[in-house]
């Protein structure tokens, strides 16, 4: 059945033409949604408009390369392939998702091989993907399995965790107070979207360490190459996504960025906030900057939106650091990102 499958549907790479047809891209999320939430219907996932937002958006470190499977007509299933052009040249990583009436046909694996073969065409030596998992079925659920079948090994396991909101305001004060002494000399500051020019420099060269400190398992990662190029295309893409980009920075006294924390949500429908990275820069750590950050921050956004429900974070289970933070906050634990690899 699974070799039969595999010659009835055909794999495209999708060219800049599809990425502006907004049919296209529907079809696309469509499948995506659906296979993302299988299993897990109430889980936050992004709108359209975000989705079409990244998608069309720019970032001049890594090239994305979308795929997708049809059966005649139907999209059936498809992958985003990212390979990064700046640092870490030995490797590429990808989502791939299949409609959960078109499993067991084979196509996801012929999707795997087709993105195996396009990031050895390019001389990648390492491959990577990431898929959900229920804690109480992480070793033996599916995607565990197709992994395994397709011949990847588990990288590290990634906890996602959730905040529901609001946190009452004296609550976030207590943290502010708690973690001021230890930082007496920095100041802490919170901006919507891109931060001053003369803070950009000392901000990237933070988000560029972040993959080489924070644990990723198996797999080691370069310092990245946060430009102020790049910089400026994310903060780009987080307005094309509609959302708006808190970053709240603690600084020394000659203004130099030592700890970060991003919050990013929708301006519109969705009550959802998520958290990217929180980062305090090796010299500067003990000093209780992760927990200053992140509360200056939430603070900041509940004072802009009164309606907003919930964070959404994901660390690995061994970063103990950050889960303690987080645990602290009231953070719980909702399900596993597992990560995969594959050596070409
Ligand atoms: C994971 C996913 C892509 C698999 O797609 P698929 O088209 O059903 O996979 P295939 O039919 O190519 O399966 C290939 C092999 O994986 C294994 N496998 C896949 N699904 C399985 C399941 N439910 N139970 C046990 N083994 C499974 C089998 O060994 C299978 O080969 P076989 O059918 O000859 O036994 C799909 O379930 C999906 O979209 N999940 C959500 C997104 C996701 O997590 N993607 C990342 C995966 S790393």
């Amino acid at each position: 059945m699974g070799a039969l499958a595999w010659f009835l549907v055909d794999i495209r790479a999708l060219d800049d033409t599809a990425l502006a047809d907004d049919v296209v891209m529907r079809d696309f999320y469509d499948v995506n949604r659906r296979a993302q939430l299988h299993g897990r219907l109430h889980a936050p996932f992004w709108e359209f408009g975000e989705f079409l937002g990244a998608f069309r958006s720019t970032d001049s470190g890594e090239r994305q390369e979308l795929f997708a499977a049809y059966d005649g007509d139907r999209m059936v299933g498809n992958a985003v392939l990212w390979s990064f052009l700046l640092d870490n040249t030995d490797k590429a990583w990808f989502h791939l998702s299949v409609d959960v009436p078109e499993r067991r046909r084979g196509i996801g694996r012929a999707l795997a091989q087709r993105l195996e073969q396009t990031a050895k065409d390019d001389d990648r030596s390492l491959i990577l993907a990431d898929a959900i998992l229920p804690f109480d079925d992480r070793e033996c659920h599916a995607h565990q399995r197709f992994a395994a079948a397709c011949g990847y090994e588990l990288s590290n396991y990634e906890v996602v965790r959730h905040l529901p909101l609001p946190v009452p305001d004296e609550q976030i004060q207590e943290w502010i107070d708690e973690a001021a002494p230890r930082h007496a000399g920095f100041t802490v500051q919170t901006f919507v979207g891109a931060v001053p020019d003369d803070l950009v420099e000392s901000l990237c060269v933070l988000l560029g360490q972040l993959a080489v400190d924070a644990p990723t398992g198996a797999v080691d990662f370069d310092e990245e190459a946060v430009t102020p190029q790049r910089y400026a295309e994310m903060v780009a893409t987080t307005a094309a996504m509609g959302r708006a980009r808190y970053e709240t920075v603690a600084l020394t006294p000659d203004r130099q960025v030592v700890a970060q924390s991003t919050l990013a949500m929708s301006l519109e429908q969705s009550t959802k906030v998520y958290q990217w990275g929180t980062f305090v820069h090796r010299e500067h750590r003990g000093h209780k900057l992760g927990l200053a950050t992140k509360a200056v921050n939430l603070r900041a956004v509940q004072t802009m939106r009164g309606d907003l429900t919930l964070v959404i974070t994901q660390n690995a289970e061994t970063n103990n650091y950050m889960v303690s933070i987080n645990e602290r906050m009231g953070f719980r634990p909702i399900e596993v990102a597992a990560e995969f690899v594959k050596r070409l």
